[in-house]
């Protein structure tokens, strides 16, 4: 992905409803409301801002490789009056720069297919973790119908604009790896891991750290 930022009218027009889901899966899965949050590979912090609005975190890092997709969000941060809380950082995922054990979660939907080296990326993204501290990566579309709603559209964009454009990712390209390879690079970790990987819900790698 350039730094053009095409995608966020994708999100915000077609995703708008995922997010919702998502971040309602994400507080419910990890139990975790409080404390420090990175979105990584935020985008235009849809799914930042709405873990922002139904929990209670004190700090919250919104870190893409793009840094239009950071000014966007640093944008709606303002509008919504979140501009205390909020700090956005340029980040590689697979070269994460930022201290170690930091986070009490760490979210990232959608950016994990493009990420190169994912070993790398889950290794930084466990380090950054502070104990008892969970990690939810991958992506989805919410459930089903709306995932089934938003192909459809997705498919009459391609075919008004042709194969050039956001909304023309095939997972074929995915640079994700398979389950049994997440789970061999966790195994010899204290990691407790959990894979999602289902039609309804999407494909997410679930990291927690054991508590010091
Ligand atoms: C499909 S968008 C998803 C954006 C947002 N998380 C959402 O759900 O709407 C993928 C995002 O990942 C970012 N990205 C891709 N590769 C990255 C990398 N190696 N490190 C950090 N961000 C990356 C892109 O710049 C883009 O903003």
């Amino acid at each position: 992905m350039a730094e053009d930022f095409s995608y966020d009218e994708i999100a915000e027009n077609f995703f708008a409803p995922v997010y919702p889901i998502v971040a309602k899966a994400i507080l419910d899965t990890t139990g975790v409301r409080t404390g420090r949050l990175l979105d990584l590979g935020c985008g235009g912090g849809h799914l930042g801002f709405e873990l922002l609005d139904r929990g209670d975190f004190e700090s919250a890092v919104f870190a893409d490789a793009n840094p239009e997709a950071l000014r966007v969000a640093e944008k709606r941060a303002e509008e919504r009056g979140l501009r205390p809380v909020m700090k956005t950082s340029r980040q590689d995922a697979c070269a994460l720069d930022l201290p170690e054990s930091s986070f009490d979660l760490i979210v990232s939907r959608g950016s994990m297919p493009f990420w190169d080296d994912q070993r790398a990326a889950f290794e930084g993204i466990y380090r950054l973790l502070a104990p008892g501290g969970w990690a939810y990566v991958g992506g989805g579309l919410g459930n089903a119908e709306i995932g089934e709603q938003i192909k459809r559209k997705m498919t009459e964009e391609r075919d008004r604009n042709g194969d050039e454009g956001p909304w023309c990712f095939d997972r074929k390209n995915s640079k994700a790896l398979t389950d049994d390879e997440y789970r061999a690079l966790f195994a010899e970790t204290d990691a407790e891991l959990t894979i999602i990987n289902t039609d309804d819900e999407g494909h997410w790698i679930i990291l927690a750290k054991p508590a010091a």
